[in-house]
């Protein structure tokens, strides 16, 4: 007998979307497709439901989570806008761009979600099954990436149901994530401040902003949110992985962006033409499956750290850092 909790996978129609719905109503856990990566979705104002879902994750400590919402009118009720809050909201919502706020008094989302700060992370995404999913249930969902903690973020329906089977109750299928690394998150606290490089290019942002962004005081950590400068694991493979490796060793496996040196080991390439949108779609998957190849070490090649490049080589250092 297997008394293990069954998770279902549902391919996301208007009839699952509503079944999706009436779980998050219910307190449940129900993953679901966004442009960048599966979220793991819990309704935003019940802290059970937000405290459950910590569980699922197994996530260490109780880090902020990112509320999702409809679109600028749903926002303005959880957090404060300033100018530059309201410029990139109209330039970027609905999009790969969550923005850290200043909560409203009366926000309804539970105080676990936002990890009792004053403050609340806020993204409306793009795409089609997150929108509906979004508009059906009509509230706030908190949404993390739906891994396991520790592991890549996933791209894939079955990467959700590879990590997080038994743990939650239903996964919505809608295919592969078109962007595949997380949103750029950017505080507007005081002056903006790129918390996290992400699937929108910072020079993007920054031309509607009419300045730069400044770098943070710390690094946005999911594992471990109070420990300044730390390069957490938490996007690494259980093989080792090398940055910036033109010659790859006989035992290792390659990860190849633009033309790959001759090499007879497994090959994976992000992008044979150099593309970088194409590189950070491919990004996880890759990892996943050259994890699953069974190699000690997963040599990586050079990416340019411009565009979206910025966001690969930030989790592929992540990838690299040491273990914990
Ligand atoms: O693309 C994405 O952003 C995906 C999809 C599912 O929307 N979500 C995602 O969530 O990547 P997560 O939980 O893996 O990363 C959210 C990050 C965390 O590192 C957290 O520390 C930060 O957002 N965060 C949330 N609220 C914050 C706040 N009030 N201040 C600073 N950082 C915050
Ligand atoms: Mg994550």
């Amino acid at each position: 007998m297997n008394a293990e909790p069954q998770t279902r996978v549902l391919p996301a129609d208007p009839a699952t979307i509503e079944t999706a719905s009436a779980c998050l109503t219910a307190g449940g856990l129900v993953a679901f497709p966004t442009e960048t990566v599966y979220g793991l979705g819990a309704d935003a104002t019940q802290g059970e439901a937000v405290a459950r879902l910590y569980a699922a994750k197994g996530r260490p400590a109780f880090n902020p989570l990112i509320s999702h919402v409809t679109g600028l009118d749903a926002a303005r009720r959880l957090a404060c806008f300033n100018p530059d809050a309201e410029r990139l909201a109209t330039a970027f919502w609905p999009g790969p761009l969550t923005l850290v706020l200043p909560k409203q008094p009366n926000c309804p989302v539970s105080d676990l979600a936002t990890a009792g700060l004053d403050s609340i992370a806020l993204r409306v995404p793009a795409q089609r099954t997150a929108r509906a999913l979004l508009e059906a249930f009509g509230k706030p969902v908190v949404a993390p990436s739906a891994n396991r903690s520790g592991h890549v973020s996933p791209t894939d329906a079955k990467h959700v149901l590879a990590d997080l089977r038994g743990r939650i109750d239903l996964i919505l299928d809608d295919g592969p994530c078109p962007v595949g690394v997380e949103s750029t998150i950017v505080a507007l606290l005081g002056e903006p401040t790129l918390l996290r490089p992400g699937g929108l290019p910072r020079a993007d942002i920054e031309r509607v902003l009419g300045r730069p962004l400044k770098a943070p005081d710390r690094a946005v950590d999911e594992e471990a949110p109070l420990a300044p400068g730390m390069l957490a694991s938490h996007y690494a493979p259980k093989a080792a992985v090398r940055l910036n490796v033109r010659e790859p060793r006989a035992d290792e496996a390659l990860l190849a962006f633009g033309p790959a040196p001759p090499f007879s080991g497994v090959t994976l390439n992000l992008s044979p033409t150099g593309d970088l949108v194409e590189a950070a779609a491919k990004l996880f998957s890759h990892l996943r499956r050259l994890d699953t190849a069974g190699v000690a070490a997963i040599a990586v090649m050079p990416v340019p750290n411009e565009g979206l490049g910025e966001a690969i080589n930030d989790r592929l250092a992540r990838a690299a850092a040491p273990k914990a």
